[in-house]
């Protein structure tokens, strides 16, 4: 048997306004989309907003269901969005925004797993890493600059 590690690397920004002008910009549209999230039931809001490399801006937020499993999180509504509307476009960044009505959420909130499996399959489509910065309501951002550090060992079309 042999110990193996493995490396993700991360970097955090201090809050919204020490980010790069594109993400910041990226990162208030996300706020905004988070702002309009139908989240009745959980009372967690989520907001996602993508670019693209046409230059468009696709925008996505939790939207919850009375059947809880049929809501969809706010990461994979943007994405699905951005396939179905503009399918040859490669998505460059991604900014993602939460917030809870019933706490403070000021440590940056890092998509799930299944968002992280959906983001890996888009990645991997367009052959070309997406940035991605998360964030609670407010406070330090982090960035990845690939999928890959947030899902080390991922699932991968080559094995089927
Ligand atoms: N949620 C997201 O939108 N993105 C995530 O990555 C995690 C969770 C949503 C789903 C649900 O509407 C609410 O947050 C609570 O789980």
């Amino acid at each position: 048997m042999k110990e193996i590690s493995i490396e993700s690397k991360l970097y955090v920004f201090d809050n919204l306004e020490a980010l790069p002008d594109q993400a910041y910009n990226l990162m208030l549209k996300a706020v905004e989309a988070r702002k309009k999230a139908y989240a009745p039931y959980s009372q967690f809001h989520v907001g996602t907003a993508l670019l693209l490399d046409n230059g468009e801006i696709v925008l996505g937020n939790n939207q919850e269901n009375a059947s809880y499993p049929s809501g969809l999180c706010a990461e994979r509504t943007a994405i699905y969005y951005a396939g179905a509307q503009f399918p040859e476009a490669k998505i460059l960044q991604m900014a993602i925004s939460a917030s809870s009505i019933k706490k403070e959420t000021k440590e940056p909130i890092p998509p799930c797993g299944a968002c992280r499996q959906t983001i890996a399959e888009y990645e991997i489509k367009q052959k070309k890493p997406i940035e991605i910065y998360f964030m609670g309501h407010s406070g330090k951002v982090v960035k990845s600059n690939s999928l890959e550090n947030l899902l080390p060992l991922m699932f991968n079309k080559e094995v089927l």
